[in-house]
């Protein structure tokens, strides 16, 4: 029988490069081999403030954005989280057999509540609402980038412990991480993740920056004071990060890029870069802009929402029984 893929992308602000690389990209080419259940998580979104306009503007965005790199909505089923309402219903029952302790013990629950004095509850209680989205579907398989590791070790461990507590009932999922561009790095501080929520707009590039932007961005790019194109993350991850962009981007090795710009500067590689980047993104914004103002769209997403449905109140109502809910009828 054909494989199960999940994953999700969150409709918080711009889809960057980095999401591109770590996960959109990826989903384009297992879309032939799997079958593919791609989410728009606009309920983990909420989890920080929001403004509902720009949030529903994002929702819809995302979703012509996933059509517009290559997500052919005849091979795998696109839809909107809070259109299949088994996804809360399951991750309320996640979240009764996950401790808090191992919610606290969360990279990104620390991250993006550090400082904070008003932290929502729902930034603790996401990994288990995650875990739903995913056991949902009887997932095999979860492409994510690599900051999503720790949330999928613990997906495994609730689905564990829930087929170990009740009935085994779960699929336990793998994780798919890429070999290269599991982690883009901001173009500011190569340190760091790319990420959509920087506020510095200049550390990442969007997938709806214009050719300009997209040069301005690459060319103030962070690097170092040596001026060899050469891969050195430890040493140089300024110029390790464009490198491994150019390389996903350009379908050119590491190696093969070094050699190409052996005794040239920065200026040269940052200048092709900036176009290597921008003929992947062209046609992907040709197609977003044409699909994001039809009802071809709608038509979609709302077939999308009714085959997730079909799948995932089953597996709720599986879950659902195992765990004692509802009544036995007479
Ligand atoms: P989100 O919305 O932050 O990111 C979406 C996907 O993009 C990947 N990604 C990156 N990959 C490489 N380099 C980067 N700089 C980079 N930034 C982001 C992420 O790893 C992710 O694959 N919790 C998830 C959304 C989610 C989900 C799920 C994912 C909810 N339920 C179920 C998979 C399965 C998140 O916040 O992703």
């Amino acid at each position: 029988m054909m494989k199960t893929i999940f994953s999700g992308i969150q409709p918080s602000g711009t889809i960057t490069l980095g999401n591109y690389i770590g996960a959109l990209k990826q989903f384009v080419e297992l879309q032939n081999e799997y079958n593919c259940f791609f989410c728009i998580v606009d309920q983990h979104a909420i989890t920080v403030p929001q403004d509902p306009a720009t949030l529903r503007k994002n929702i819809r965005s995302l979703a012509a954005l996933y059509i517009a790199v290559g997500i052919d909505p005849n091979k795998a089923t696109l839809f909107i989280q809070s259109e299949v309402p088994a996804h809360v219903q399951a991750g309320w029952m996640m979240q009764c057999i996950s401790y808090i302790g191992e919610l606290e013990r969360m990279t990104q629950f620390k991250d993006k509540s550090a400082g904070k004095e008003a932290v929502s509850a729902s930034l603790l209680t996401y990994p288990p609402l995650m875990t739903a989205d995913i056991l949902l579907y009887n997932t095999d398989l979860v492409p994510v980038g690599e900051d999503q590791k720790q949330h999928m070790e613990l997906t495994r461990d609730l689905a564990e412990r829930f087929n170990k507590k009740y009935n085994d009932i779960l699929t336990i999922p793998e994780i798919s991480i890429p070999k290269v561009g599991a982690r883009i790095m901001s173009l500011q501080e190569p340190t760091k993740k790319m990420s959509k929520s920087d506020p510095n707009q200049k550390g990442f590039i969007s997938l709806l920056d214009d050719p300009k932007q997209i040069e301005k961005k690459i060319k103030s790019a962070v690097t170092d004071s040596e001026g060899i194109v050469k891969y050195d993350k430890e040493n140089k991850p300024g110029i390790s990060n464009l490198l491994s962009i150019y390389s996903i981007l350009g379908g050119k090795t590491i190696q093969e890029i070094e050699e190409m710009y052996k005794g040239k500067g920065y200026g040269e590689f940052k200048a092709d870069l900036a176009d290597v980047v921008t003929n992947v993104i062209k046609p992907i914004q040709e197609k977003y802009f044409n699909l994001i103002e039809s009802s071809e769209l709608d038509d979609i997403l709302d077939q999308g929402a009714e085959k997730a449905n079909l799948v995932a109140i089953k597996t709720l109502k599986k879950m659902e029984k195992a765990m004692g809910l509802g009544r036995k009828r007479k």
